[in-house]
């Protein structure tokens, strides 16, 4: 019985080498070890065999199966690891190939639009201006005519920080604090325009965001008049959306401006659409800027940069802008 269990070990084993795949060598390994194969068929005929031969019978048949078993073991390894090794040379990516059809990045849509802007108005002799996003209580409102306990005040939905006295850091609501710091920072004649970003306490719909894009325009000079502020904002509308398109000013409040007005543009279909504010600027503003009314006059502006690229383009729901969806932006 063991010459028949060796036989079997080593026809098995010569087997187990000669098998060159997984598969092979799984079948191979049911047909030696399984319920047909001989190391079990001897395991039942150990109890013909006398009492005192049955020990090293056993040894023998668990001896010989072992040999068998770290042979497969053995060679399911090297197997496994030249499939693993075919595999990576199959899927193998070639990161240093550079494609010469890379695609390349451009400005976000409400860049192109605030470059837009800048490039129409630095064309109509203004310089652009800047301030902080987070600004102080009085630039952002008292300096703008609108005091504490204005209900103005409740019209904005701020963002306070902490910082200082409560309530006297925000982020600011609108780009016309820039109109004080600019006031007191140069002596007039002034004409800029500050487009930058501002923040509101809002939920994001379709129509407004917690942050967004406006452009302040502001012109300090000797006998600035409404029929100025009128030229300049049709001359605008006109370089941005072409000559056919018509502009309107309509009276409203506004607590830095006086008089105050609303400008519309007029669609293809004949209807108008509210763009921005605008007025004179307040006496009281160009004081809190350190600038004399008497000598002075000036008039100011402001209107959403997002908003205008919205129009531009046809597009219904602010919040596109911001998704960051590249499907989308790559229109631009
Ligand atoms: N700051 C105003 C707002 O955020 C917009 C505005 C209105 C700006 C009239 C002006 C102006 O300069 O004269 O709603």
């Amino acid at each position: 019985m063991i010459n028949e269990l060796n036989a079997a070990r080593d026809e098995a084993l010569v087997a187990i080498a000669a098998s060159n795949d997984m598969e092979a060598l799984e079948s191979l390994e049911r047909d030696v070890l399984g319920k047909a194969g001989p190391f079990v068929a001897a395991k039942k005929r150990i109890g013909e065999l006398a009492p005192e031969d049955r020990k090293d019978a056993g040894q023998a048949i668990n001896a010989t199966r072992t040999e068998v078993e770290d042979a497969i073991e053995a060679r399911r390894g090297t197997l496994g690891a030249s499939a693993r090794a075919a595999q990576y040379a199959n899927e193998r990516l070639d990161l240093t190939e550079v494609s010469t059809a890379a695609s390349v990045g451009h400005a976000h849509v409400v860049t192109q639009t605030w470059e837009e802007l800048e490039d129409i108005f630095v064309g109509m002799g203004f310089h652009v201006a800047e301030g902080p996003h987070v600004e102080t209580d009085w630039h952002n409102f008292d300096a703008l005519n609108i005091p504490k306990g204005h209900p103005a005040r409740d019209g904005f939905d701020t963002l306070y920080v902490n910082h200082g006295e409560p309530g006297s850091t925000l982020l600011r609501t609108h780009t016309s604090p820039v109109q004080i710091r600019t006031m007191l920072d140069q002596e007039p004649p002034i004409y800029i325009i500050a487009p930058g970003r501002v923040f509101r306490r809002d939920t994001a719909d379709a129509t407004h965001m917690p942050v967004f894009h406006q452009i302040e325009g502001l012109v300090v000079d000797k006998d600035i008049s409404l029929a100025d502020l009128a030229g300049t904002i049709n001359a605008f509308v006109g370089t941005y959306f072409g000559e056919e398109v018509e502009s309107r000013l309509r009276p409203n409040y506004f607590p830095f401006t006086e008089p105050s007005a609303e400008f519309d543009i007029r669609r293809a279909d004949g209807s108008w659409l509210e763009m921005g504010g605008c007025g004179m600027v307040h006496p009281n503003v160009l004081r809190a800027g350190g600038i004399d009314p008497e000598e002075w006059s000036g008039f100011a502006f402001g209107f959403g940069i997002d908003r205008l690229a919205l129009m531009k383009h046809g597009v219904s729901d602010l919040r596109e802008l911001f998704a960051n969806d590249t499907r989308f932006l790559s229109q631009f």
